[in-house]
């Protein structure tokens, strides 16, 4: 089978396997070419199979020598179509990992939901005893709650007065004027159920109810504050007031852990970046093609594999992190830089759907996005059929 990329808006409608493949072995040839890594060896990673739990899983394997348990929400190949990106990251990172040596244990499901939690604290036990480090990256749009039967829907929209602007669109690779409404108060705490820090908490406690973690175990999330430009939509949108709720879980599991077994706990704020979940939010597409062209031109572009190993190689993570005065572990340096920021503030206002392609870094943003899914990677024929039995035969 010959596989070609299927956009619907923006969303990926296929993914090519062995495209998936490179792209991992990219992440890994990168943490390899960087110095070993001193951070924690016993690792739970929610959110594994894409992003950034991806890239810190690869960083801590491959430069950090760990062995890793990763949660995933991912579907294979089937009648219906190939299966998903992170379903292949997830079956070639084990076969990469076992091949150093490495344990990886990959354990596909909800992550919301007790019964999975049961069974990977299980797995934990038996396999490494405890974890010395949680990660927490979970991106997602629904939470099921089994015991009550509810559904909570997670929204992008603002809580203050509505935000119009440009946001891209993958598929017509044009710019789309879009109304952000504002959310209702029920629309933001449903977001909040969904993106905000109960299912972390929910994690911990069961964790330290086994006795799964480590003495001084240390546990992290990813989150994202962003400039002023993107705060209607980011920082005052229903997002940012989950995302606030997690930096006081963080606290609040921070006090907790250190009772308990001395450990600690707080947000990683990262810089903003192509990913699956990302792309989703209106506005923020234009700001991040923007971003990417004026850090590349300065050299301080990052990828999230270049994220998560700066995160553990110098911002301490695992070992003395260095946390800003509200406790938090700043990835976001290099895209809040002042000079930086004031002059995308000046060029935001001036782009059009007729010279967005000149002013942002739109072409480097649309092959991330492409990348994501196994397209456009060096050293990939794609013009070759693809083993689709082969491909079913892979276990993650
Ligand atoms: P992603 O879509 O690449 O990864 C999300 C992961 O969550 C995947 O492994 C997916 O399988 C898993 N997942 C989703 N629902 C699940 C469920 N119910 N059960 C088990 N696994 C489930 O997203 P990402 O961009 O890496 O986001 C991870 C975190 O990083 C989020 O908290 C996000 O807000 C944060 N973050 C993202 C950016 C950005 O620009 N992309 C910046 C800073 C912080
Ligand atoms: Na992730």
């Amino acid at each position: 089978m010959i596989i070609t990329p299927q956009l619907t808006g923006n969303i990926a409608r296929s993914c090519h396997p062995i495209g998936c493949r490179q792209a991992l072995q990219k992440q890994i040839d990168y943490v390899k070419s960087q110095g070993a890594l001193n951070a924690p060896k016993r690792v739970l990673i929610l959110g594994a199979s894409s992003g950034f739990g991806l890239a810190a899983r690869v960083a801590l394997t491959f430069a950090g020598g760990a062995d890793t348990l990763g949660v995933s929400f991912e579907r294979g190949p089937s009648q219906k179509g190939v299966g998903s990106a992170g379903w292949y990251n997830n079956c070639f990172f084990k076969q990469a990992a076992e091949k150093e040596g490495r344990k990886a244990i990959n354990v596909i499901g909800d992550a919301f939901q007790p019964t999975l939690q049961t069974q990977v604290v299980e797995q934990i036990k038996q396999a490494f005893g405890q974890v010395d480090m949680v990660i927490y990256s979970l991106a997602t749009g629904r939470r099921d709650i089994a015991a009550t039967g509810e559904s909570f829907r997670s929204v992008l929209k603002t809580t203050g007065e509505p935000v119009e602007g440009y946001t891209v669109n993958l598929e017509t690779a044009a710019l789309e004027w879009t109304k952000i409404p504002t959310a209702t108060s029920e629309e933001t705490t449903h977001t909040t159920k969904v993106m905000g820090g109960e299912g972390w908490q929910e994690w911990i406690d069961a964790l330290l109810e086994a006795d799964a973690l480590a003495p001084g175990a240390q546990t992290l999330a990813f989150s994202y504050l962003g400039p002023d430009l993107s705060a209607p939509v980011y920082r005052f949108g229903t997002i940012g007031v989950a995302k606030e709720h997690l930096h006081a879980t963080a606290n609040h599991l921070n006090e907790q852990l250190n009772t308990a077994i001395g450990g600690s706990a707080y947000p990683v704020v990262a810089k903003a970046l192509v990913t699956k979940a990302s792309v989703f939010i209106p506005v923020m597409s234009v700001y991040l093609a923007l971003l990417m062209k004026k850090m590349k031109a300065k050299g301080s572009h990052e990828g999230c594999i270049e994220q998560c190993y700066r995160l553990f190689a110098s911002k301490g993570a695992g070992a003395t992190a260095i946390l800003d005065e509200d406790r938090q572990l700043r990835l976001d340096d290099w895209e809040l830089d002042d000079a930086l920021q004031a002059e995308i503030a000046q060029i935001y206002p001036t782009i059009t759907p007729e010279n967005f392609k000149q002013l942002t870094d739109f072409n480097g943003y649309r092959h991330d996005f492409m990348a994501l899914n196994g397209f456009e990677l060096e050293g990939v024929d794609y013009q070759a059929e693809v083993d689709m039995e082969a491909m079913a035969a892979l276990k993650p």
